[in-house]
């Protein structure tokens, strides 16, 4: 298959896009800088709308994984939405069948476990981004949504981790949120579940997250070991702000069920 995805040079593209280049014919893109540094990479602004056309119709791609777009995002939003719009267009265009990245925190965290057929209740702006792209993207029949939580691996670590590990080193240990529920999934279950998606016929939202749900603050301290990272004087407290959703746990029994892939827990990777 000829395959183009979308924000490849980010986490789950580092993790994904090696993966893909075993099983299929892979373009992917990169923004700000690319640290895979395969010649496949290209440079697409999705922001763009006519650019992004001419340039996937001149890849004239089998299947799009679309990752671009996170909460890290410079110009978050308009990433999220246009780029969005952009590349649903570019599939239309192109007949491409579509994989979509999308988030556990387009839910407010009052009704957890949330399975694929609740609505989604954002609560802050990238979550309410993220609702909008979904809605973007079933306007295309051909798609798939995959909405996932908190991705690592004990290979590359993620962004989390980099800036807990950061805020120690400079003597700020940081209090890690023990009421936020997540499932965090590994980079490569994901990475082969988004891979297995291009290919069985499905259609629709499905939750693909990790096996385990955790706290973040359990969650942050397995990740800190496994980097041997120091945990000296990090705390854990209740996130009582309002601001983010507290427990937005996903049941992934509908992706076990559909899948190979199986989706594993923290503990069973990291111990
Ligand atoms: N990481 C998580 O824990 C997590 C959790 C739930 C859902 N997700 C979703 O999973 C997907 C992948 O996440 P991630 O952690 O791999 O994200 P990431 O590391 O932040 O990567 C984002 C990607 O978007 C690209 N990008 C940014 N602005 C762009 C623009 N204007 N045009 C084209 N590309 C642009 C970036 O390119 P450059 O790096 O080259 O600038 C990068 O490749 C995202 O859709 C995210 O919302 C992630």
């Amino acid at each position: 298959m000829k395959l183009l995805v979308t924000g490849g040079s980010g986490y789950l593209g580092q993790h994904l896009i090696p993966r893909a280049m075993e099983r299929h014919e892979v373009i992917y893109s990169h923004f700000t800088s690319d640290p895979l540094g395969f010649d496949n990479s290209i440079w697409i602004d999705l922001r763009d709308g006519i650019t992004t056309d001419v340039i996937v119709r001149e890849i004239m791609p089998d299947g799009i994984i679309h990752l671009a777009g996170s909460n890290r995002s410079p110009d978050m939003h308009s990433v999220i939405v246009d780029g969005t719009r952009n590349i649903v267009a570019a599939a239309e265009a192109t007949g491409a069948r579509l994989v979509h990245l999308s988030t556990d925190v387009l839910f407010d965290g009052t009704a957890a476990p949330y399975v694929e057929n609740d609505e989604p209740t954002p609560i802050h702006a990238y979550g309410r981004a993220k609702a909008i792209a979904e809605k973007i993207v079933q306007g295309y029949a051909d798609h798939v949504i995959v909405r996932t939580s908190l991705i690592y691996s004990e290979r590359i670590m993620d962004m989390g981790t980099r800036w807990m590990k950061a805020a120690i080193e400079r003597g700020e240990p940081p209090s890690l949120f023990n009421n936020h529920l997540r499932n965090p999934v590994h980079a490569d279950d994901l990475a082969d579940a988004c891979l297995e998606l291009l290919e069985i016929d499905f259609t629709g939202v499905l939750h693909v997250a990790g096996g385990e749900a955790l706290s973040r603050a359990d969650y942050a301290m397995k990740t800190l070991r496994h980097w041997n990272v120091p945990l000296d004087g990090v705390t854990a407290a209740p996130d009582e702000s309002g601001s983010f959703p507290q427990d937005v746990r996903l049941d992934i029994g509908k992706a076990q069920a559909l899948l190979r892939t199986k989706l594993r827990g923290v503990s069973e990777v990291l111990g």
